[in-house]
């Protein structure tokens, strides 16, 4: 995209950067680093574009909602476009969906942001939702039945949390030798310097996986029995369990049945519950296949709020590293001797995460903290603009610029005028 006119308002700048992504009824996250529809980064931008643009939000969602599954499985990335620039392309994936996509999911935070988009305009939003909603719940459903170890909800691959490289799952990935993976070529080097990337061992991983999900046609019963990689993750569980909240005030609000999304509702409150740490007081991942904790503070520990629990025991280690980081909230505990200030899911703040965790911790009556939290993101944005994340120790922006879920919280949430719209 061309260079934004910093001249114009943050709000304006904003703006520019959801229409410039915005490829016809989607949106990338950035050009050319990712060059797709990303699953979250979709919902995000839907959230900031209901901000002036109701009809251009639903269609946000409408869109990934064509690259559904019959399992009810919403891709984490849907290939609308062939892009010789992103690696690994759907050749890599070999899937078989509606829309060429990748084989894994993402943290499903549409139904959360569907269910704001349709509380601004109910009347307007009601047919829109009504069709969306079968689609949602089938989504929920599958997470359910495959990605559920007791309520806590599951990542089959590190992509499928968003959380790329975290710490978290540092002990299962060693696990994991990833013979015969062959030759490739990465092509997140060529937009971003590589010490704001995952490293190869990495990444190696990452293609190893995928590879066997091709092997296995991503047939969710064969990958299930004998995983080599399982890990209940907080992005998840917390995401999954506010959004079926909202998914069932949305049942509510049209007349549909509400019984099955109750019951999971019980089942992922337990979820959460288990995913406590009171070693380290607070919520962490744990390795499925070892039951090993993995001891890991991060910024989705702090969505617990997010997802509706009063979780106060949580709030000592939230300070303790608001205090630590003054460019929060950092992905990893600055505290930790492998904390990486830059790379990626190892150190740096996501304002997109942020938003969350200020959304949850106003919900609960931590309202100075919140408001605290949206102050520092807004800074942080209007000094350095609109970047994929920041150095939580000086602010320095990393990873993409014009980052399209960076500018919709902006409008929806960390701007002055957030919420006048
Ligand atoms: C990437 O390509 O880095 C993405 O995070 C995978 O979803």
């Amino acid at each position: 995209m061309r260079d934004l006119d910093t001249t114009s308002s943050p709000d304006d700048q904003a703006r520019a950067i959801l229409t410039g992504n915005d490829r016809g009824g989607y949106t990338v996250p950035t050009a050319g680093l990712y060059p797709y529809q990303w699953n979250w980064d979709s919902a995000f931008a839907a959230l900031g574009f209901a901000t002036f643009d109701i009809d251009r939000a639903w269609a946000e969602v409408e869109t990934l909602f064509t690259g559904q599954w019959k399992n009810g499985m919403v891709p984490h990335i849907l290939f609308h476009k062939p892009d010789p620039g992103y690696f690994p392309g759907p050749d890599v994936w070999g899937c078989h969906g509606p829309i060429p996509s990748s084989g894994i999911s993402q943290p499903p935070v549409a139904a959360t942001f569907i269910r704001h988009i349709f509380d601004a305009d109910p009347d307007r939003g009601r047919a829109r939702l009504e069709a969306l909603f079968p689609k949602l719940t089938a989504w929920h459903q599958w997470f359910m039945n495959w990605r559920s170890d007791e309520g806590a909800i599951c990542i089959t691959h590190p992509w499928e949390a968003g959380r790329d490289n975290a710490p978290d799952w540092d002990g299962a990935m060693a696990a994991i030798t990833p013979d015969g993976v062959g030759e490739y070529q990465r092509r997140d080097l060529g937009h971003v310097d590589a010490a704001m990337r995952p490293t190869k061992e990495d990444y190696d991983r990452y293609i190893w996986l995928v590879q066997r999900g091709r092997r296995l046609g991503w047939n969710e019963a064969k990958l299930a029995e004998a995983r080599p990689f399982m890990v209940a993750d907080p992005t998840m569980t917390f995401v999954l369990m506010r959004a079926n909240t909202d998914l069932l005030a949305m049942a509510k609000a049209i007349g549909q049945p509400t019984d099955e999304i109750e019951a999971w509702a019980h089942t992922l409150t337990q979820g959460a519950a288990s995913l406590w740490n009171a070693d380290i007081g607070a919520f962490d991942s744990r390795n499925v296949l070892t039951g090993v904790r993995t001891g890991t503070v991060s910024n989705a520990s702090f969505l617990c709020w997010y997802a509706g629990l009063e979780a106060s025991e949580a709030l000592p280690a939230f300070d303790r590293i608001a205090a630590a980081a003054p460019f929060g909230v950092p992905s990893y505990d600055p505290a930790a001797a492998n904390f990486d200030s830059r790379r990626y899911w190892r150190g740096p703040s996501w304002p997109m995460l942020n938003m969350a965790i200020a959304w949850g911790l106003s919900e609960q009556g931590y309202t100075d903290r919140a408001e605290a939290l949206r102050a520092s993101t807004a800074d942080l944005l209007t000094r350095h603009g609109f970047y994929e994340y920041f150095d939580p120790t000086d602010g320095h922006p990393a990873g993409g610029s014009n980052f399209t879920w960076t500018a919709a919280i902006w409008l929806a949430w960390a701007s002055p005028n957030a919420g006048d719209a």
